[in-house]
C-alpha cells in the first residue's frame, strides 16, 4: 500500500487525496489553513465534489494535518496550492515557495514530488528544484520530480479525475515512470511528455484557448447587439457544422481561479523572451469589458421603461462563476453587482450555492420574493437547479446574460 503527501487541500487537492485513499492508499494531507483540516477531521467536507460521506468513508486512513514533518512518511507528495497573481498581474509564487521550503526540510531519498498547480513553463525545474535541492538531495538523482496539471473542472460529473486523461512530464524518464505508476492508480489514461516545461505548457494552452475563445464570441456579442443580430441564435447555428468549429457561450465575463488568472502567467514568462503574447492580453481586455457592457444592456433596457437604475430594484439571479457551484472566485457577477450599486441601483441576489455575500451585506433571497419586488431580474449564472421558465414568465423585465430564455419571445425578455 502506498503512502501519498497532498500539500493544498482546496478545488484541486482535497478530490486528489480523497481519490488516492479510496484506492486503499494511506493520505497525509497538509494545509495551512487549520479550519480546513479541522473540517476533515470532522468528516465535513467544503468542497462541492467531495461528498461528506466519500470523506468519511476514507477516514481510517486519511490524515489532515497542518504539520509538514508528516510528510517523510509518504513514497510520492503532491503539491497543490495556489499560484495567483501579484497586484501587478505577475505570477506570485508565494504559496508554492513556501511549500517547497516546508518539503525541503522533510524530504528523503527517493521520494517523488510532483506538482500539480498551475504555472508556467520553467517553474518545476528553476523554481521548484533549487528549493527541494535545499534539503542536499539531488533532484531527478535522489529524488524524482514531475508536473502534472490538475484538470479537475468543478461541478462536472461526466469527466471525472478517473476517466480525464491526465498530462504528466518528468525531469528525467525516471521521475515520468515514477509519476505514470503513481497516477495510474486513480486515472485511466495517461500522456506522457517529454519534459516538465512540456505539462507546464500544455495546461496553459488548454486554459488559453478557452480564454481567447470566450473573448471572440463575446466581442461578436457586442457587435450583434448593435446590429441587431442575436448572438445565441448564430452560436446554435455554427455549431450545427459537423467538423472544424467548436462551441463557446457568451457570456457576462470570466470567472474562476483559472481563466483570469493563469494565461497572464505566460505572458509574463513570454516577456523574459521577449515575445508580447497578444492572443493573451487582447483576450484579457475583451473579456473583461463584458461586465460593463451587461451593465449598459441593464441601463437601456431599463430605460426602454422609463426607468433609471438609480432606485430600481434589480435582482441578480446566479453569482458565483459557473452553474452548479458556489465559488465566487473572480466571479463577473461581483463587478456587475458593485457597478449597479455605483449606479445606484438596489441589488438583491438569489443562487442556491451561496447563501451569503459578505462583501456587499446581502443573503440570497427567496426567488419567488425577488420576482414579485424586482424592476429587472438579472440572470448572471444560470444554476440548473433555477426555473428560468419561471422567471420569464413572472418578471417584469428580464436581462438574461445566459441564452436560457432563447426559447421565450416574450418582450419583458432582453437577451445578451
Ligand atoms: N480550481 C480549479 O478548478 C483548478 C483546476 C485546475 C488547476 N488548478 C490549479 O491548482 C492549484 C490549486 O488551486 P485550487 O483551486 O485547489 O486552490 P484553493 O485555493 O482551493 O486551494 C489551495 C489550498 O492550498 C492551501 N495552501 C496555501 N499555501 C499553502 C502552503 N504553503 N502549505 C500548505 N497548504 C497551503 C490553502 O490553504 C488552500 O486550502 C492552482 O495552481 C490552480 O491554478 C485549479
Amino acid at each position: 500500500m502506498k503512502t501519498v503527501g497532498v500539500i493544498g487541500l482546496g478545488y484541486v487537492g482535497l478530490p486528489l487525496a480523497v481519490a488516492f485513499a479510496h484506492e486503499g492508499c494511506d493520505v497525509i494531507a497538509v494545509d495551512i489553513d487549520a479550519r480546513k483540516v479541522e473540517a476533515i477531521a470532522a468528516g465535513e467536507s467544503y468542497i462541492e465534489d467531495v461528498p461528506d460521506e466519500a470523506l468519511r468513508a476514507v477516514a481510517g486512513h486519511f490524515h489532515a494535518t497542518t504539520r509538514y514533518s508528516r510528510l517523510a512518511d509518504a513514497e510520492a507528495v503532491l503539491i497543490c496550492v495556489p499560484t495567483p497573481l501579484t497586484r501587478n498581474r505577475e505570477p506570485d509564487l508565494g504559496p508554492l515557495i513556501d511549500a517547497a521550503r516546508g518539503l525541503a526540510e522533510v524530504l528523503q531519498s527517493k521520494q517523488l514530488v510532483v506538482l500539480e498547480s498551475t504555472t508556467y513553463p520553467g517553474t518545476t525545474r528553476e523554481r521548484l528544484a533549487p528549493l527541494l535541492e535545499e534539503s542536499g538531495l539531488a533532484a531527478g538523482r535522489d529524488f524524482h520530480l514531475a508536473f502534472s496539471p490538475e484538470r479537475v473542472d468543478p461541478g462536472r460529473t461526466d469527466f471525472t479525475l478517473r476517466n480525464t486523461p491526465k498530462v504528466l512530464g518528468g525531469l528525467t524518464p525516471a521521475c515520468a515512470d515514477r509519476a505514470e505508476e503513481l497516477y495510474g492508480l486513480i486515472c485511466d489514461e495517461l500522456v506522457r511528455v517529454s519534459s516538465p516545461e512540456a505539462a507546464e505548457l500544455t495546461k496553459l494552452l488548454e486554459n488559453i484557448f478557452r480564454s481567447v475563445n470566450i473573448a471572440l464570441v463575446n466581442e461578436l456579442a457586442m457587435l450583434t447587439d448593435r446590429m441587431g443580430i442575436d448572438i445565441w441564435e448564430v452560436v446554435d447555428a455554427a455549431a450545427s457544422k459537423p467538423y472544424g468549429f467548436m462551441r463557446f457561450e457568451p457570456g457576462p465575463g470570466m470567472g474562476g481561479h483559472c481563466l483570469p488568472v493563469d494565461p497572464f502567467y505566460l505572458s509574463w514568462r513570454a516577456r523574459e523572451f521577449d515575445m508580447t503574447t497578444e492572443f493573451i492580453e487582447l483576450a484579457g481586455t475583451v473579456n473583461q469589458q463584458m461586465p460593463y457592457h451587461c451593465v449598459a444592456k441593464v441601463q437601456r433596457a431599463l430605460n426602454d421603461r422609463g426607468l433609471p437604475v438609480k432606485g430600481a430594484r434589480v435582482a441578480v439571479i446566479g453569482v458565483s462563476y459557473k452553474p452548479g457551484v458556489g465559488d465566487l472566485r473572480q466571479s463577473p457577477a461581483l463587478k456587475i453587482i458593485a457597478l449597479l450599486r455605483e449606479l445606484g441601483g438596489e441589488v438583491l441576489y438569489h443562487d442556491p450555492h451561496v447563501p451569503a455575500l459578505a462583501e456587499f451585506g446581502l443573503d440570497s433571497s427567496p426567488l419567488e420574493e425577488l420576482l414579485a419586488d424586482a424592476d429587472v431580474v438579472l440572470i448572471v449564472t444560470a444554476h440548473p437547479s433555477v426555473d428560468h421558465e419561471l422567471i420569464s414568465r413572472r418578471a417584469r423585465l428580464v436581462v438574461d446574460l445566459r441564452g436560457v430564455t432563447r426559447s421565450s419571445e416574450a418582450d419583458n425578455v432582453v437577451r445578451l
